[in-house]
Order: C-alpha cells, then sequence, then structure tokens
C-alpha cells in the first residue's frame, strides 16, 4: 500500500491499537453543499454524496447563511443513509469520523461538526475536526479508482475556490502546512462569479463564465496581470475584477443597452455579443496568468516538484491546460484534483482526516469547535 509509511508512523492517540483498518466517515457543510462520504482503511472512496442547496440561496444572488443551517440539518439523514448504502457500509462498520471545523459560515459548521461529534462519542471512535483548506490540499491524492496516493516528501499546493487563494507548503512525514501566500482581497472565484453576475449569469457563476470564455478572443480584450510590490507572491483580484467591470459598462455605453445573459442561457450561446465573450476571455486569462506568474516566482526561488492544484476554481479548463504546460516547463509534476473533487465534498475531508488519523493525530470530539475563520 502506498501510504504505508504514514501508517508506520502512527503514534499517540490510536498507540497500541495497530493500523487503522476501519471505514472513514466524511462530513462537509462549511458552506452550502451537505456532503457525506465514505472511504476505506486505503483511501478508495466508496462513496461522495453532495447534496446541493443551490435553488434555496440562487433567488438571493448568494448564500444566505440562516437557510444554509436548516438545509444542512433537512439534508443530512438522506445524504448521510445515501453514502453509507453506495459503500456498503453500516454505522456500526465505521471506524473513525471526519467533519470540516472551519472556515466556513458557523451556523453551518456547527451542524456537521455537532453530528460528527456525536457520531464518533456514539459509536466511540476517533474524532478528526477538519480544516477545509487541509481537505482541499490533498484531494488530488484521493484514491478515486484504488487506494489514495501517499503524502510527497515535499509538495506545494495552489487551492483555488469561492473563499481561497492560497499557496501552500506541505511537508509530507510531519504532514506540516505552511502558508506561502493568500489573497489580499477577493478570491478567484469570487472575481468570477461578480463578473458573472454583472452579465447575469447564475449564482455561482465561475463555471459558465469558463465556458462562455473559451468562444471569446482574450487579445481583443486584454487584462494586465496584478502584482503587489512589497510581496511578490501574495495574490489580488479586486483590481482585475474592477477593470473587468468597467471594461463593461464601457461596452455597455457604447451598444447602447446593457449587457444580459440570453435568458434561455446556458445554451443559447449565439446571442452572447462578441465584445463580452471576449472581455470574458480575457479577464479569465489575466485571472489564470496571475496564478501562473506566482507559481514561476516561487519555483525561481526554491525547488518545486510537485504541485498539487484543487479547490472549486480549479475545474477552469484554462487552468488546468496552464498548470500542466507549466510542469511540463519547470520539471514539475502536477497533481490536479479530478474533476468530480473540484468542489465541496466530503470524501476530501474523510481523506485528510485519514491522514491525520494515520500519525495518530485526532481530536477529542468533547471539546472541538466550529470557527468561521481559522489559520492553517
Ligand atoms: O471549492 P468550492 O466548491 O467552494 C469554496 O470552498 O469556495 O468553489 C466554488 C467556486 C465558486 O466561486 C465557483 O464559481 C468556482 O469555484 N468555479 C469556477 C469554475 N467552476 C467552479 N471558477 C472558474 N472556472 C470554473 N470552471
Ligand atoms: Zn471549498
Amino acid at each position: 500500500m502506498e501510504g504505508e509509511d504514514n501508517v508506520a508512523g502512527m503514534s499517540t492517540a490510536n498507540e497500541g491499537a495497530g493500523p487503522f483498518e476501519g471505514f472513514v466517515l466524511g462530513i462537509e457543510t462549511s458552506c452550502d453543499d451537505t456532503a457525506c462520504a465514505v472511504l476505506d482503511a486505503e483511501g478508495r472512496v466508496l462513496s461522495s454524496v453532495v447534496s446541493s442547496q443551490l435553488d434555496v440561496h440562487r433567488p438571493f444572488g448568494g448564500v444566505v447563511p440562516e437557510a444554509a443551517s436548516r438545509e444542512h440539518l433537512r439534508n443530512w439523514p438522506a445524504v448521510s443513509a445515501a453514502a453509507l448504502q453506495e459503500a456498503g457500509v453500516d454505522w456500526s462498520d465505521v471506524g473513525a469520523v471526519a467533519a470540516t471545523r472551519g472556515p466556513g459560515l458557523v451556523g453551518s459548521l456547527l451542524v456537521g461538526l455537532s453530528l460528527g461529534k456525536a457520531i464518533s462519542y456514539s459509536l466511540g471512535v476517533p474524532f478528526l475536526a477538519v480544516h477545509h483548506l487541509e481537505g482541499h490540499l490533498f484531494s488530488p491524492l484521493l484514491g478515486t479508482d484504488g487506494a489514495s496516493r501517499s503524502v510527497p516528501e515535499s509538495m506545494v499546493g495552489l487551492v483555488v475556490s469561492g473563499g481561497h487563494t492560497s499557496l501552500l507548503a506541505v511537508d509530507g512525514p510531519s504532514g506540516a502546512v505552511t502558508s506561502l501566500a493568500e489573497t489580499r482581497d477577493d478570491a478567484i472565484g469570487e472575481a468570477f462569479d461578480k463578473i458573472g453576475h454583472r452579465v447575469g449569469l447564475p449564482f455561482p457563476a465561475g463555471a459558465e463564465v469558463d465556458r462562455l470564455a473559451e468562444l471569446g478572443d482574450p487579445a481583443a480584450q486584454p487584462f494586465r496581470v496584478a502584482r503587489i510590490k512589497s510581496d511578490e507572491l501574495a495574490f489580488s483580484y479586486s483590481g482585475l475584477k474592477s477593470q473587468a467591470l468597467r471594461a463593461l459598462g464601457e461596452i455597455e455605453a457604447g451598444n447602447g443597452h446593457a449587457v444580459e445573459a440570453p435568458a434561455d442561457a446556458p445554451g443559447d450561446d449565439g446571442s452572447w455579443p462578441q465584445d463580452v465573450l471576449d472581455l470574458l476571455a480575457g479577464f479569465r486569462r489575466a485571472a489564470v496568468a496571475q496564478l501562473i506568474d506566482r507559481l514561476d516566482r516561487l519555483s525561481d526561488e526554491m525547488p518545486v516538484e510537485r504541485l498539487s492544484v484543487s479547490g472549486g476554481v480549479a475545474a477552469n479548463r484554462l487552468l488546468r491546460r496552464e498548470v500542466a504546460l507549466w510542469g511540463e516547463r519547470r520539471g514539475a509534476d502536477v497533481l490536479l484534483v479530478p474533476l468530480r473533487y473540484c468542489g465541496d465534498n466530503a470524501a476530501m475531508i474523510a481523506h485528510a482526516g485519514l491522514l491525520r488519523l494515520r500519525r495518530g493525530d485526532t481530536d477529542d470530539p468533547g471539546s472541538a469547535d466550529a470557527e468561521s475563520r481559522i489559520p492553517f
């Protein structure tokens, strides 16, 4: 098994219990997706169920925190039952429980974390309160059709989502994660969502902006790549967002009418004005170019042998093409999260929990707390 060395390194909480052999139940409720997954002891995903609440939040143009907590409670019985059934696992087979403790919406986090604590307590099995970013960071190693890959000796992680744009360094043997860079303002996914919202696309708009950008010419509407003089690695997306919004205003002034998504979008691509498609393509090119710029700067400073790329924005078509090329150029092994595990899911939480369990690094279900903002 690839993760053998981690298992051998197990200590403290599971001392004397031998290598972990049961199933790990993962719970993720940090935002608006209610998710439950089951992994075996080798990190193979046996089930990963995600129930989206988008229909509830969409009319409000964003996630309504109170509604999200209520929906998590409502969805949990069906979501957990489906995850166990698909995995062919009974409650009594669950050997460890991992739940997201933050960051995220505190009311939403509390639902999943409390469920996880109660399940672990009642079954008498180890509990792991997992950092949401830790879940994304290691998700490219998830075992989709076999055991999960072991954590490399050293790895850099790029986590790009609606809430984060983070560059992280991982020390494989100890599992220690250090932050190398963060966004100074907006997260990259948030910028995609705001541009999409401005042209009338439903929330979250990132995937649709990406699809439409494929139809535009980025050279027709170029945007600068933002840089921060005082911190070469830090990200910033609010400037690019404002530039793109301004350019949209200019297109509208020139055309004499507002830009609006076709009523039956997605699908009616022919009715999008070409200058708007070009703008979306230019925006996407600059957004992705900023990520590649930071990766270049980092690898000028230190060797990057392995790069993990994860989070909702890791589904971006251009980003997937560009990081693969970057890896070839720089001689780095690029681990791209599979498309189905880009967005929030509980398989990545169970997996991050399993990695910690193998090191004997468990949490007390009696005292683990949900937190809306937590550094690594
Ligand atoms: O990881 P995730 O599901 O939730 C957070 O932890 O934020 O990421 C969701 C974000 C949203 O902002 C969404 O618009 C964006 O990922 N996203 C994309 C694409 N697919 C999802 N952004 C750009 N291109 C995509 N293909
Ligand atoms: Zn996420």
